[in-house]
């Protein structure tokens, strides 16, 4: 009945070839086929028999989402997931080692009045008691299992009918029936099936932790991806208490929220006024920090961007960012060079966003180019000014999407004045408590600000 098939799978993407490649074709990565061997045995999915609570539904039926979400009490966390965890859903928790997934994932279910079993692979059952001591949990509903072996962690599962369980992590579980050692790509992704299979069926809730990092390697989470229903992404800095909570895909609700967390001694704090938590530790009056208006998911978020540029001694320049995209540097750079003629060839420009948040949007351009010009002159900035804008190459600013957010949020945190594109605004300009000064070019950007 069985027969043992091998192949070449890619472990960054899960690509499989029946020779072994250099370069994956699927996602360009080298080096990253490994051979691995499948037995097939028949499994109880692929018989021809039809159970009896499957039937076909007619589309005059109508099913509620909101009856099968379960609220966790972390409100951050439900915002992310669409309103709560969806029964008979599978939600993939993936972030680098140590950033605090097993954290988050146990408060969260720690509030849950329904049976859940959290299964751990990873860490002993001491680690999981200590970390629950230090969370304060007390719940008479949730259960720990430390077994990696799939098969009898299904079985337990079935017995005990547990409402929402967790895999802690799944590079840690494997199915005896194939070869291969868990955390490889064949075990990763028959196992997330297996457990897509149970959720489903049973109605189950299932909450996946998996390890990334950052290009992606290692752990193949990519090609997890298109299988379970819920892609959510926790990062944030190590050396930095914030981590962002980011849904990447999600069937039950939008891509578009984020969670804001901080790490603190007894576990994750929900952030409720972000800007003022990143804008805390400024210093007033330094050059080279200028504070914008981002916006994460769909929310407004003040950050402050710092720049730091000093003459370069010997040979190459230098030219070193964190939470800022480095080829948009190397563009705003030859921007400012050209349009405002300042020589930088002979400088290192550091770039650094605070907080440890990474800014994607080109509306922290003119942010950024000011901030450099800032420290570059020498001249602080005023501290409660705001920044907003895109750089396009021809020097001028343009125009950015949810001005009206970003302005609110400068207001409410008190600024006295926010410099934006010129572009069409909800009131005029006399309506907003905040002094708005919209300019065209970087040009005129530079002059209101630091002359
Ligand atoms: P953990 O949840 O184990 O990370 P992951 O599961 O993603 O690997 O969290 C690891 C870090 O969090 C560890 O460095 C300790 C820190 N931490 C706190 O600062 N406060 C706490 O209350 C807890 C439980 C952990
Ligand atoms: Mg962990």
């Amino acid at each position: 009945m069985s027969s043992i098939k091998k192949k070449f799978v890619c472990q960054n993407c899960g690509y499989e070839s029946i020779q072994w490649l250099g370069k994956c074709p699927s996602c360009g990565s080298w080096n990253t086929f490994s051979e691995e061997f499948e037995k097939k045995t028949k499994t109880k999915s692929s018989s021809s028999k039809i159970s009896s609570s499957e039937k076909l539904f007619n589309i005059n039926e109508r099913v509620d989402l909101k009856t099968f979400r379960v609220k966790t009490g972390i409100s951050e966390f439900d915002r992310v997931l669409g309103g709560g965890l969806i029964q008979g859903s599978v939600i993939l928790i993936a972030g680098d080692p140590g950033i605090g997934k097993s954290t988050l994932v146990l408060q969260a279910v720690s509030k849950l009045n329904n049976k859940v079993i959290y299964v751990t692979g990873e860490e002993s059952l001491e680690q999981i008691s200590l970390r629950a001591s230090r969370l304060k949990i007390q719940n008479e509903n949730l259960f720990i299992l430390p077994e990696t072996n799939l098969n009898l962690i299904l079985e337990i599962f079935e017995r005990e009918a547990p409402s929402v369980v967790v895999i802690d992590s799944i590079q840690t579980i494997y199915r005896e029936e194939l070869d291969g050692s868990p955390g490889t790509i064949g075990q990763i992704r028959e196992c997330t099936a297996s457990l897509m299979e149970y959720a489903k069926k049973n109605n189950v809730a299932v909450i996946i932790i998996g390890h990334i990092t950052k290009d992606g390697l290692i752990a193949g989470p990519k090609a997890l991806e298109h299988i379970v229903d819920t892609v959510i992404q926790f990062s944030g800095e190590k050396n930095y208490s914030f981590r962002i909570l980011r849904a990447i895909k999600n069937r039950f609700g939008s891509t578009n929220e984020i969670g804001i967390f901080e790490m603190q001694e007894n576990g994750l704090k929900e952030v409720e006024n972000p800007s003022q938590v990143f804008l805390a530790e400024r210093e007033y009056g330094a050059s080279g920090s200028v504070v914008t208006s981002i916006i994460e998911g769909t929310r407004p978020l003040l950050v402050e961007v710092q720049a730091l540029v000093t003459a370069s001694g010997y040979g190459m320049a230098q030219r070193v960012t964190t939470g800022f995209d480095s080829r948009r540097l190397s563009i705003l750079l030859a921007v400012i060079e050209k349009r405002l003629n300042f020589k930088l060839s002979q400088f290192n420009v550091f770039l650094n966003v605070a907080g440890g948040v990474e800014i994607d949007e080109p509306a922290a351009d003119l942010a950024a180019c000011i901030a450099i010009i800032s420290s570059i002159k020498d001249i602080p900035a005023d501290s409660l000014t705001c920044v907003v804008g895109e750089v396009g190459l021809g020097g001028e600013i343009r125009a950015v999407s949810y001005i009206e957010k970003r302005i609110q949020e400068a207001q409410k945190l008190g600024f006295k004045k926010i410099v934006v594109p010129v572009q069409k605004l909800n009131l005029s300009l006399s309506d907003y408590q905040i002094n708005i000064v919209q300019i065209k070019t970087l040009k005129e950007a530079f002059k209101e600000i630091l002359e």
